[in-house]
């Protein structure tokens, strides 16, 4: 059973991309760090600046079977996009809401996810950890 590490747009940029915010760890690491971290667990992860692109990776998953979660930091649109909120709705497998910053902690437009609410649970402002306490989040989801 594997973990999908679902990432929206923009986080391909990480490590370049507003560094003082995000700090200087690239896509690429934070993927490493979790798959040094949990040898025994299959990963797979995925990137897109698209939306579709991402409402259809979790349509695969549900339809392939065999992933115990979801670990999404959904980027900006976490802020907006009803269309993912739907998609995580209607898929049968728990998805955790990741974000490297603390998103309470920064402008009023970040305070707000459309997507909270149809998630397992939030985390957020630990930085590359985050993605870590999701899949701890998830491997006590499914016991
Ligand atoms: C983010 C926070 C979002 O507000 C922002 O649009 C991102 C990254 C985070 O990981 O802190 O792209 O999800």
């Amino acid at each position: 059973m594997s973990i999908l590490v679902l990432n929206g747009p923009n986080l391909s940029r990480l490590g370049k991309r507003e560094p003082e915010v995000y700090g200087l760890t690239t896509l690429e690491d934070i993927n490493r760090g979790l798959r040094e971290s949990f040898p025994e667990r299959s990963f797979e992860f995925f990137q897109s600046e698209d939306e579709g692109a991402l409402l259809e990776k979790l349509f695969q998953i549900e339809d392939q079977g065999g992933c115990i979660g979801v670990v999404l930091n959904a980027g900006a649109l976490t802020h907006y996009s009803i269309a993912l909120r739907d998609a995580i709705s209607a898929v049968h497998v728990p998805v955790v809401e990741v974000h490297l910053s603390n998103i309470y902690a920064r402008e009023e437009f970040r305070r707000r996810s459309v997507i909270s609410e149809v998630c397992a649970g939030v985390i957020s402002g630990f930085g590359a950890n985050s993605y870590h306490l999701g899949v701890r989040a998830l491997l006590g989801l499914a016991g």
